[in-house]
């Protein structure tokens, strides 16, 4: 009789598994979820080279931040704060200190799979961006931008829109240039930075001919492409078959991401990004990118009214690793996010000030403004995107499995020990 119990329950569990599997497939196809394809390079030239730049404060004319500075991997490839402490200041996570350095107005984004292929603009609000039907650049400088550019020189070596974005960092005043060489034009600051770089001993053996500002810009693209390329997470070895690699209750969690949660309708493809600006009615916090502490996002490049409050969907893959979250980091954790998601318009309405004041209180030189205008709130949520207009009503426990699937299911194994996953033990 025992026997036959066990059978039984044997047989309904190991059905379960196979539906669940079966609908979980479905999705990943239906969403066109893929395992991003490796990015080969490890350990060559150019990858050493860019290794080498990555950490090197002489890509900032004062000598005092680099990449790595706002962008540590020891930090997810960011830097542990909603708002980036620029030139002048003390980089290491929570023990950061702005002393009279500034600070962007947005936050820093992780680096992972941004070197895709497939992902052809770059920044919170694309402004720069790749043409590929005309092969083309827009980007803040015009003289890079259109069929004939200025600075042919840089543009016609420049590699891909990684590269164009690099070197922006070094010519912000703010970020890496430093006040002191604010005087310089954008050109004149590239000019300086390579020459200080072709004539370093250490790069000796990287210099080419006619060595300018796109070398620098294609080695450090190269370089991020290859080492923050993630396609081996527990969620990929499920997409290659391996049924295996995510427990049930991971499972659960990848079905509401998929149905109830609603996120898969903007977070697909092999990135998990359908790469739109899309406004999903975050809190505005810090100095804004407008005179009146605003931020419209993509708004302010494109000038088209549906794209106000819009900001790019982000790529997921070891998401649980760059916290706080979004363009300006008010979401301080995933728990948070998700929450969020569920009933955005009430999550904005309701944030809350102090929670973040604390966190950061001994970080920045001021308290961080935090947008309560009703006026632009009520826009906020009037430019929700369609599939978050209504509320998700993900209960406590859906909440709890779908941060689950984000935290373990989408983190690369090696790094798992560095996050708390507490959900997952349901
Ligand atoms: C002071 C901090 C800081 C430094 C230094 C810095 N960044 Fe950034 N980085 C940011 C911020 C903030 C953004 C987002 C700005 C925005 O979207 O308006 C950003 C955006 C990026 C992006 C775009 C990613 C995306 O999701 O679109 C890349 C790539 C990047 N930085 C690479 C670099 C490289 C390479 C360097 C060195 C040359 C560098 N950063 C130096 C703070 C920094
Ligand atoms: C309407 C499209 C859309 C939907 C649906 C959506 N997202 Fe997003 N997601 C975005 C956009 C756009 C951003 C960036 C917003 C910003 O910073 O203002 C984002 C950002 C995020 C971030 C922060 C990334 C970072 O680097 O800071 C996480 C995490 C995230 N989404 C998870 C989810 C989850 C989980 C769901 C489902 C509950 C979901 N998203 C549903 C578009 C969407």
């Amino acid at each position: 009789m025992k026997k036959i119990i066990m059978i039984c329950l044997f047989t309904t569990t190991a059905i379960a598994q196979n539906s669940i599997d079966t609908k979980l497939s479905n999705y990943i196809k239906t969403f066109t979820i893929k395992a991003p394809k490796t990015i080969q390079g490890k350990g060559s030239k150019k990858y050493e080279f860019g290794k080498l730049l990555f950490s090197d404060k002489d890509l900032s004319l004062v000598r005092q931040i680099s990449c790595k500075s706002c962008h540590d991997p020891k930090f997810g490839t960011s830097d542990a704060l909603p708002l980036s402490i620029g030139v002048g200041g003390i980089h290491n996570g929570l023990k950061s200190k702005q002393l009279n350095a500034g600070i962007t107005p947005r936050s820093a984004p992780h680096l992972y799979n941004k070197g895709h292929n497939s992902f052809r603009t770059m920044f919170w609000d694309g402004r720069v961006f790749y043409n590929q039907y005309d092969d083309t650049y827009e980007t803040p400088e015009e003289g890079l931008n259109g069929k004939y550019p200025k600075f042919f020189e840089i543009r016609n070596k420049i590699e891909n829109v990684m590269a164009m974005q690099a070197i922006f960092p070094m010519a912000d005043p703010t970020e890496m240039r430093g006040k002191k060489y604010a005087h310089l034009s954008n050109f004149e600051t590239w000019k300086l930075i390579a020459k200080r770089i072709e004539t370093k001993n250490v790069y000796k053996k990287f210099i080419t001919p006619n060595f300018n500002i796109a070398d620098i810009a294609n080695a450090l693209s190269f370089f991020q492409a290859v080492e923050f390329q993630v396609n081996d997470t527990p969620f990929d070895k499920y997409i290659k078959g391996d049924h295996k690699a995510l427990s049930q209750t991971e499972k659960e969690g990848a079905i509401i991401f998929m149905e109830k949660g609603r996120c898969s309708r903007c977070h697909h493809g092999e990135l998990l990004s359908n790469q739109a600006f899309q406004g999903v009615a975050i809190p505005q916090i810090g100095p804004g990118k407008t005179s009146d502490k605003n931020d419209e996002g993509r708004f302010l490049i494109s000038g088209k009214e549906f794209h106000k409050y819009g900001f790019l969907t982000q790529p997921l893959r070891n998401i649980a690793l760059t916290a706080p979250f979004m363009h300006d980091g008010s979401l301080k954790d995933l728990n948070a996010v998700v929450r969020h998601y569920n009933n955005p318009s009430r999550s904005l309405d309701n944030y809350l000030v102090n929670d973040l004041q604390l966190l950061y209180k001994n970080i920045y030189n001021d308290f961080i403004y935090v947008d309560k205008n009703p006026y632009r709130n009520f826009y906020r949520k009037d430019f929700l995107a369609p599939p978050i207009k209504r509320p998700l009503g993900l209960s406590e426990t859906e909440q709890n499995k779908l941060v689950c699937f984000l935290k373990k299911s989408l983190t690369q194994e090696k790094f798992q020990n560095r996050i708390s996953l507490r959900e997952c033990d349901l």
